[in-house]
């Protein structure tokens, strides 16, 4: 069993009914009203936080830096590249971003072509558009100070909601507020015995309640990493370590004691049972998830045979609006149906003559395979086909166009998906039609990607 994860099979919902903790509008079930049990889970929580934290460069920073513009700026970065991306894949890009950009006056004179090519592989690129305007706002339009409340981040920063401006301004500025996050949100959901629809408004603003209750008013900051931490490393959302948590006693999900709801009066009781077999699990409950919408995108790996030196790719930029914004990426078209390969080629064959302001022949475009990238709403297939060309018909007649050798394409602002696209074999192994160096070429490839 999954320390605790599992419910007491014997455990009825009638003997639940009629057990100490039970849901009904005035009680206490689903908050914390006693202000003892608050000390002591404050305490609980942060003596285990400050035994088991992860030290990470943010929260050094946030420790140690004496000057609390660079401090907040830090730690916006921080929380920002953390949106939707795991700690372990942060710590990285974090660690070169302040090295490059230790200021919000640095961030603010780069060009947005510099942070996206920081950017590329972090995914949610939007993200780093919007640090790159905030940090310009705050040079030019407030002083070079950065906002120094959760209210004033959330109003003047891009890309700053109400989380981010809380863990900002409790992280930062030691301001007095809980921060509610996926993992908080699943921590309080399980304290209390939250099981309706965790994004429903009502669930939103109880939980909203609850982490301010809950802060810790000497270590604002410090409390609330200390929930994050505690989602991300015990109440985890498959397999949570109840018996090592340092809150349990608290926990109405845990102690298999909790309310088969209250559908009728109570807006964070589940609207339907919950699982008998799941327990713990049973909490947060979240809306069924859209499936990812299908794409199929043409993408034409175009190569410029040099006479001397190193073969160059043609690579296109995105538009500066929506997905994947200002990236660059290998020509590409975005199929709205099933075509033939005769039509691909032809499509593509015109798109790419456009491109270079030449007139190619179709049987030029080779069909070299097929590249899957999964974004969170997008299942994308890219349809990829190469085209080596000699350096004659090679200037490009568009803006927003450029050559990049092999090793200049690894260094740019070039998506995920694209990578994929790009460490295939077919991006080099046609200059060497000989069996043994493509498979050399296939091999240094795999290294390359481990
Ligand atoms: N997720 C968001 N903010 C975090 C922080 N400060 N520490 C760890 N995980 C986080």
């Amino acid at each position: 069993m999954a320390e605790n994860a599992k419910p007491k099979r014997n455990r009825t919902k009638t003997a639940v009914k009629h057990g100490p903790h039970k849901c009904s509008s005035s009680s206490t079930y689903h908050s914390f009203l006693d202000a003892a049990d608050v000390v002591l889970l404050r305490s609980q929580l942060l003596g285990w936080y400050d035994k088991e934290k992860r030290e990470l460069p943010w929260r050094t920073t946030a420790m140690t830096e004496t000057d609390v513009n660079i401090r907040t700026y830090a730690v916006w970065v921080s929380e920002i590249m953390l949106q939707q991306t795991q700690v372990t894949t942060v710590k990285d890009y974090y660690n070169k971003w302040m090295k490059r950009w230790p200021t919000v006056h640095d961030l603010a004179a780069a060009t947005l072509e510099e942070v996206n090519q920081m950017w590329a592989g972090l995914g949610y690129y939007s993200r780093g558009k919007r640090l790159h305007e905030g940090a310009q706002k705050v040079v030019s339009e407030l002083k070079g100070q950065m906002p120094q409340t959760a209210d004033s981040l959330l109003k003047q920063l891009p890309g700053v909601g109400r989380y981010t401006a809380a863990a900002i301004g409790s992280i930062a500025l030691g301001q007095v507020t809980g921060a509610v996050d996926g993992n908080v949100i699943r921590v309080l959901c399980r304290l209390r015995a939250i099981g309706a629809d965790s994004t429903s408004p009502a669930v939103t603003e109880a939980l909203w309640d609850l982490a301010n209750t809950l802060v810790d008013p000497e270590r604002p900051g410090d409390f609330n990493q200390a929930m994050m931490e505690l989602g991300a490393r015990i109440c985890t959302p498959k397999a949570p370590l109840c018996s090592q948590c340092p809150v349990q006693t608290h926990c109405r999900a845990s102690v298999g004691a909790f309310s088969s709801g209250n559908t009728e009066t109570c807006s964070l009781c589940p609207s339907e049972p919950w699982d008998d077999e799941l327990g713990v699990l049973n909490f947060p409950r979240k809306p069924a998830k859209k499936p990812p919408r299908q794409e199929r995108t043409l993408s034409c790996v175009v190569i410029r045979r040099q006479e001397e030196g190193e073969d160059e790719y043609l690579l296109t930029q995105r538009p500066d609006k929506g997905l994947l914004a200002g990236l660059w990426e290998f020509p590409s078209l975005l199929l709205d149906g099933e075509n033939s390969e005769t039509k691909q080629k032809k499509l593509l064959c015109a798109e790419i003559s456009r491109i270079l302001g030449t007139r190619l022949t179709e049987s030029l475009f080779q069909s070299v395979g097929e590249v899957v990238h999964i974004f969170t709403h997008i299942h994308q297939t890219y349809i990829v086909y190469s085209v080596c060309l000699k350096d004659g018909k090679t200037q490009t007649k568009t803006d927003n166009t450029q050559w990049l050798s092999r090793s200049a394409l690894h260094e740019a602002a070039v998506s995920t998906g694209m990578k994929k696209v790009c460490v295939k074999p077919w991006c080099v192994v046609q200059r060497s039609p000989h069996t043994a160096q493509i498979k050399q070429t296939i091999l240094a490839l795999e290294a390359e990607k481990k």
